[in-house]
């Protein structure tokens, strides 16, 4: 462990695991849990499960799980150290500075790639108002920007050389290695190291925290590629980043509006749109729409989700922009986010709209947006023969489908009275059609998932040895009552499983001082395999048990189960013939004993 076990308690006792979860997934309580949809695979019903009880989030379907810690590292990507520094952060502690070699290793690479990359970022903005950058300056001013939008997104130059900037940052004393990885340049065995972007001007690429974590360059003029972007980094992701984000996560305004490019930010901020952010060319994906949804959130209270910002899609309105919009629609949609379409006809991006008509007229696009789903069924029109009956018909089953993406009845309801009336079809015809749709829709999702990550780690005899151990230490951890009991015939050596026997040991060491706590044995284990397993352990269905009869009856099958097992443990440290011995007496005064539970 990297830092002491009583931190690490606090930083999971001090961030509440709904809350931190609820804000990267939308949960909804059912008991005295939550359920959403899991943010590690793709998934169209809530498999993922969040325990306040337990501190811990675990998947059925993808059968992921931990607790906070874990679940930060998965979503953000970080090694356990930053996670817990993100924690403590957000939980306002302290944190004693780490001693892990390999994780202080990873942290100081991240830490000099941000350096090198405001280094790079202020070499470009000096260019940019040099003598060598007078053609960007230019072309800049030509696309309309103002000097002051200029030094707010941080543009910058980089002039027509070979190795200019990488002699540059050389000289400020980084390493080979290092201006390797931060992909600002480009490495062959004969030429050695070269400048990535030149001649292009340049859009830094700033993280939430204003750290510059990349760059787009795009070159002045015609010429291929229009834009050139650094790819994926230790520290940056695209697929996890939206331009203008560190700006607009401040916006008053009450919509966050999602376009497609640099330029197209910049001139909304330019025309007041503070709230604009770009998806970069990169397709919109779950985690974009996650990261949305944490900043279109204004509160998240006993897993009831206020949402105070609409998101606007503001793609272009040519053929690929308007495909783009439908898929990142359904995206949003899954993330149980609803947008609106912005139509920019007849221009074709935000920057060239405001150009040509303004920011009045912007705003009353604003108003006027098109709701996403209406949007999605008019491009639909599009594909059918709306002129013939057939056409019609068959148009119309589609949309039935479609509206079968709306799991809550009233909104489904709302959004078929829509169509029915835009349509002109009966309500009763739709309502028919969205029930057939909806038999052939459970036809198709009853096709089993393969799991194949499992399934590499899970061999079926294992499995059904490791089920029973799995089971006895969910239930002591949801009932600890029954500890008493079961600390008479059972022991923590019993379990076979190196692994649960681990964790029983730490379980039984904390239900004979102040009752479990599975999140703080599981930050135990920094292996991802382990805390998967650990996780899954605990979310182990013990099954219904209605009365107490039942109960202990189980409660025995299970101790006797475990019992036989720990006969087959091959690693015993005492003497095997002894401890089998010990064993075998032990299991038939199980078998024989009379288990009570209500004294
Ligand atoms: P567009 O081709 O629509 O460009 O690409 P644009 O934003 O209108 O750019 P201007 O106005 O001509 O300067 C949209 C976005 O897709 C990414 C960029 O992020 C761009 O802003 N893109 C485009 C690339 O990454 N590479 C390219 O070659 C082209
Ligand atoms: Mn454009």
């Amino acid at each position: 462990m990297y830092y002491p076990d009583e931190i690490i308690e606090e930083v999971i006792a001090r961030n509440d695991i709904v809350d931190v979860i609820s804000s990267y997934v939308r949960l909804n309580r059912r008991g005295s849990n939550y359920f959403g949809l899991c943010p590690f695979h793709n998934e169209k019903t809530g498999s993922f499960s969040v325990t306040p009880q337990k501190r811990m989030f675990y998947c059925f379907g993808c059968h992921v799980g931990g607790n906070v810690i874990s679940f930060i590292q998965r979503y953000e990507n970080m090694s356990f150290t930053e996670a817990v520094k993100l924690l403590a952060d957000r939980a306002g502690m302290k944190l004693p500075e780490s001693d892990d070699p390999e994780a202080k290793k990873r942290e100081d690479q991240r830490s000099l790639l941000l350096a090198v990359n405001k280094e790079a970022a202020k070499y470009y903005y000096a260019q940019l108002r040099s003598e060598a950058g007078e053609r960007g300056l230019k072309y800049l001013q030509g696309r309309g920007l103002t000097d002051e939008t200029m030094r707010k997104f941080g543009l910058g130059f980089a002039r027509s050389s070979k190795d200019e900037t990488y002699r540059y940052l050389k000289s400020k004393g980084f390493s080979d290695d290092l201006l390797n990885v931060s992909g600002l340049f480009n490495f062959r065995e004969n030429q050695g190291m070269t400048d990535k972007f030149w001649n292009r001007v340049i859009f830094p690429i700033m993280d939430t925290g204003h750290r510059v974590i990349g760059f787009g360059g795009r070159v002045m003029g015609s010429g291929e590629p229009k834009y050139l972007n650094s790819p994926d980094t230790p520290i940056f992701d695209k697929s996890r980043n939206l331009y203008g984000l560190n700006i607009a996560k401040s916006s008053k305004a009450k919509n966050l509006i999602v376009c497609e490019g640099y330029m197209d930010v910049i001139a909304l901020h330019q025309a007041g749109f503070d709230q604009a952010v770009a998806s970069l060319g990169t397709a919109f994906t779950t985690q974009h729409a996650n990261i949305l949804a944490r900043y279109a959130r204004e509160s998240v209270r006993q897993g009831e989700i206020a949402r105070h910002k609409e998101i606007l899609l503001c793609f272009d309105s040519d053929g690929p922009g308007t495909d783009a919009a439908k898929r990142a629609l359904v995206i949003l949609h899954e993330a149980g986010l609803r947008a609106k379409v912005i139509n920019m006809t007849p221009h074709k991006d935000p920057d060239e709209f405001i150009k040509a008509l303004g920011a009045q007229e912007f705003e009353k696009r604003i108003e006027e947006a098109e709701n996403g789903f209406m949007f999605e069924v008019r491009m639909l029109e599009n594909e059918y023969d709306m002129k013939d009956p057939s056409g019609r018909s068959a148009f119309i089953s589609d949309v039935a489908a479609r509206l079968l993406r709306f799991e809550d009845q009233v909104e489904r309801d709302n959004y078929a009275g829509l169509i029915s009336y835009r349509y002109d079809v009966s309500k009763d015809g739709l309502a028919e059609l969205i029930s057939k749709q909806a038999l052939s829709a459970s036809n198709i999702r009853i096709a089993p998932k393969p799991i194949p990550t499992r399934k590499e780690f899970l061999d079926t005899a294992d499995e059904a040895s490791r089920l029973p151990q799995g089971r006895l230490l969910s239930w002591l951890c949801d009932s600890p009552e029954l500890y008493t009991v079961v600390s008479r015939y059972i022991s923590a050596d019993d379990f076979a499983d190196p692994l649960y026997r681990k964790v029983a040991q730490l379980m039984f060491d904390q239900l004979q001082k102040d009752g479990p706590d599975p999140a703080q044995i599981l930050s135990m284990f920094p292996d991802e395999e382990d805390q998967r397993r650990i996780a899954e352990a605990f979310h182990s269905d013990v099954g219904k048990l209605d009365n107490i009869k039942m109960k202990e009856g189980a409660l025995k099958d299970l101790m006797i189960n475990i019992k036989r097992l720990s006969l087959t443990r091959q690693d015993r440290d005492d003497n095997g013939f002894d401890a089998i011995k010990r064993i075998r007496k032990e299991l038939e005064q199980l078998e024989s004993a009379d288990i009570k539970l209500n004294q």
